[in-house]
This record gives structure tokens, sequence and C-alpha cells, in this order.
């Protein structure tokens, strides 16, 4: 095992956690899935630990449609469960989305195993994780590290000058079939019963530039970005597409997202420019603050399809289970050479730079220039029963609701316009361009948006 000292868990030991009993396994070699359930991840399970269901009639506003749909269930029991651990099925792959990276993005994927190898580990207080700065860090070594709520991957040389491994310059999708070769994205397929299966896309970038606010910035920066989609199907068929922005993000009926002209089973999903955030539409899409004081942009760039290259999982709350057949043939097996890495829990990127640090700058609107590096994929609630990442369980009415219409970006760019039709027909121009930007920014097409979204 190595003598990884930021384990504060005797690894070996049988730990009491809910209702049932697990047991560490040292040996890999000997079973077909990682283990993830530690102390940990135990707080992360005692929120989801019990079984829960919720009719799908709470999730979607058409309940006539899908009034004899079965409900959506957290950590399914054996019998309601359709997938084998393991089995990534088709259609998961089939219905993959597709994104569009800016046109002129400066920070493409990267591969999580190059990315850490640029890393030493420390912990909140700033002491280095000992072992880790010995030697090029690895997935493995990452994956040992059992008490690591409280690490940061820390760069062991300049982030700031915009390395290679901080750029990713290099992988850019192939022009033909979208493919970055160097950078696989990660899936993991969790099965919520009865029929449910979602399946999580994570999109790792190794750094993520933040807005700019009134010509100031970029605020809001970190080293390691993860964003994700989740498309959630019934018997194969997909339903409800989720993608991430900013801590939150929004949910779509799937059949209402624009498709990949190729393959029309595939939606389509945008990436911000610098922020990675995912929206549904080109343009300009205004976020937490009113006014479009910050704001992201998405444009049809480069198109990345990460279904041609991606480890997969699958997922029971517990244990990962790697792929029994990656659909890509040169890469199957490849998750067993990545190891455990999903167990590591801490932050994949810096710590929020120290305010006497050269590098980081303060002010009242935008904050810190440089903060936190994100956790990763088994941080982001992916046993989640409603479709949205933050809706906790004692609220889950509230703050999910799936989208009839698509959200259009603003600006020059916009392909539509999301208040309705009310200023449709309005001359002159310049005057409905007033109006619309008006009424946009002040709040009152999104209270229209609320009620008819
Ligand atoms: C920092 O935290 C770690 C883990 O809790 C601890 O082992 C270490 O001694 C601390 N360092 C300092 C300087 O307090
Ligand atoms: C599994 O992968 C192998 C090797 O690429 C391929 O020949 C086979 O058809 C795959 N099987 C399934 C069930 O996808």
């Amino acid at each position: 095992m190595g003598k990884m000292l930021c384990s504060s868990i005797a690894i070996g030991l049988a730990l009491l956690t809910g209702p049932g009993l697990t047991v560490f396994v040292e040996d890999l070699q000997a079973q077909d899935y990682f283990d993830v359930q530690d102390a940990n991840n135990y707080i992360l399970n005692a929120i989801q630990d019990d079984y829960k269901e919720v009719k799908i009639s709470n999730i979607l506003k058409d309940p006539l449609k899908y009034k004899d749909f079965p409900p959506i269930v957290s950590l399914p029991k054996q019998e309601q469960r359709t997938l084998e651990p393991g089995e990534i099925p088709q259609y998961v792959l089939d219905y993959a989305p597709l994104v569009y990276l800016y046109s002129e993005e400066r920070y493409l994927p990267y591969d999580i195993s190059e990315f850490v190898s640029n890393f030493h580990v420390r912990y909140e207080n700033g002491t280095v994780c000992p072992g880790t700065d010995e030697g090029v860090l690895t997935l493995q070594k990452l994956a040992k590290l059992k008490d690591s709520d409280n690490l940061y991957l820390t760069s062991n040389s300049d982030f700031d000058t915009d390395p290679e491994w901080i750029t990713g310059i290099k992988n850019k999708p192939n022009l033909i079939n979208g493919e970055i070769k160097n950078a696989p994205a990660t899936l993991i397929v969790v099965d919520k019963g009865n029929g449910w299966v979602d399946s999580y896309w994570f999109y790792f970038y190794s750094f993520n530039l933040g807005p700019f606010v009134m010509g100031q910035g970029p605020y809001g920066n970190h080293v390691g970005d993860w964003e994700h989609s989740l498309v959630r199907f019934y018997k194969g068929e997909p339903i409800i597409v989720w993608m991430s922005a900013h801590g939150g993000g929004g949910a779509f009926y799937y059949e209402n997202l624009e498709k990949y002209t190729l393959d029309e089973r595939h939606p389509i999903i945008f990436s911000a420019r610098g922020t990675h955030a995912n929206y549904p539409s080109v343009g300009q899409h205004p976020h937490d603050l009113p006014y479009d004081i910050l704001s992201d942009f998405t444009d049809r760039g480069p198109l990345w399809n990460p279904e041609k290259n991606y480890l997969g999982y699958t997922y029971d709350g517990k244990h990962i289970f790697p792929a029994l057949n990656n659909s890509n043939p040169h890469f199957v097996g490849r998750e067993w050479s990545y190891g455990n890495w999903l167990a590591f829990k801490g932050h994949w990127g810096d710590q929020q730079l120290p305010s006497n640090d050269p590098r980081q700058k303060h002010s009242i609107i935008g904050g810190y220039k440089y903060i936190n590096g994100p956790t990763g994929p088994l941080m982001k609630n992916v046993l989640r029963i409603v479709p949205c990442e933050r809706s906790k369980w004692w609220n889950f009415w509230s703050g999910c609701n799936v989208r009839q219409n698509i959200k259009w970006g603003v600006g020059v760019e916009s392909e539509g316009y999301n208040c309705g039709n009310l200023f449709v027909k309005m001359k002159p121009k310049w005057l409905k361009s007033v109006f619309q930007k008006v009424t946009w920014g002040g709040g009152f097409c999104f209270i229209i948006d609320l009620l008819y979204g």
C-alpha cells in the first residue's frame, strides 16, 4: 500500500455504514470494482443512503404524457435495477451529447492522468501531503489519499504563465469525427431503478477563466474545471437533459434540444468561453447578476464528440465498476490503468491564492481573481433523483424546473428570444431591441420565463 500518510483511516477496516456493512478490500486484482466508500463518502451518502423515490409528476410539468412512468429511485433495490455492474448500454452512447466549444477557446479539455503529473498535494493549511511531492504524482497515488476532503492538487510550477498542461492547446477536436484523441471524457452511468438510467458525462478542462465585470477581470479563475451533463433515460428513451453552469445548471426535455445534424439522436450542448459552463444555445448568457453584468458567451466553435474517447464506469453509490466494454476498441480496459481516481474527494486545482500573492486580485463586484479548484465527479450528487445537481432531498420540488422551451442566448449572436413573442412585431427594429434589452435585463422576462419557460 506504500506509505501514504494522508490516510487517517486504516485500510482493511470494516466500517459500519448506515444499515449495511461495507468492508474495504485492498486487493483490487481479485475483484471487478473500485471501492469509493469510506468515512468521507459516508457523509455524502448519509443524506442519500435511505431508499428514496420520487414520482415523475413531481419532476415534469407534463403529467399526462408521463403519468404511467414509474418513480425514480435513489439507490434502487436489486430487483429494480436494469443494468449489470459495469454495463454501459448502447443507448447511452447513441444519445450522448456533443459539445460545441467556443471558437476562440483558450482552455481546452485535458487528460486527468497527464494533468495530475504537474501537481503535488497540500492540506488546506498549506502543508505538503507527505509522499505526494516525491516523484511524479499519479492517479494511483491520488486514489490512496483516503481522508481527502481538505486536500488540494497544487501546481509544481506557475500555472499563471499558460503552460500547455493548463491550456491543452493541442486538444482540438478532430474535424471529421469530433474526437479529442488525448483527452477522454468521463462517463458515469447510474441505475435509478424501474427502467430509469442516468448517464453523466463529465468534461475536464485544466483551467477556468472567469468572467470580466464591467471591463475589469477576469474574476473567479481556478485551476481544474469539472463540468458535466446528464441524459436521463426511461427504458432506453432519453427524456431529460440537464447541463451544469456555475454550480447550478439547466434541465430540458430532450426532445426540445438541438440535435447533431449527422446523427439526430445526439443532443447539442454549448460550452461557454473560458468558464466552460454549459448552455443549450448560442449567444450571451447572463447569470447570477442582473443587467448582463455577468455573462457567458457560446458559439459554434469546434464540435467535440466525447463519445469517441471516454472513460466509462457504472456507480451504485458504494462501488465504481469500470466499463466491461468501452465502445472504442482502442480503449477497452483503460479504466483499469487509470485506477480508483474517483475516490479522490479533494480539489482538482490550487487553493485560492493568498491575498498577498502578486497574482491575486480582488474587487467588490467580481470577488477574487483566483479561487479554489473544484471537487471531482463523485462530489456532484450523481445519486440525485431530480435532474438538478444542487436540489437536496428536503426541497426537491423547488429550483429544478425542467424547461419546455430552450433558453436562448441574448446579444448579437442570439438565435432566439426568451420573452415570449411580446415584442417580436414591434417596429422600428431599434425600439424593439431597446424594449427587449430593458425587459430582459430588468427581470421582467425572468418572470415571464419562470411562468412559461
Ligand atoms: C496541516 O494539516 C495536516 C492534516 O490535518 C497536519 O498533519 C499538519 O500537521 C498540519 N500542519 C500545520 C503546520 O499545522
Ligand atoms: C466489446 O469490444 C470488443 C473489442 O473491441 C468488440 O469486438 C465487441 O463487439 C464489443 N462487444 C460489445 C458487446 O460491445
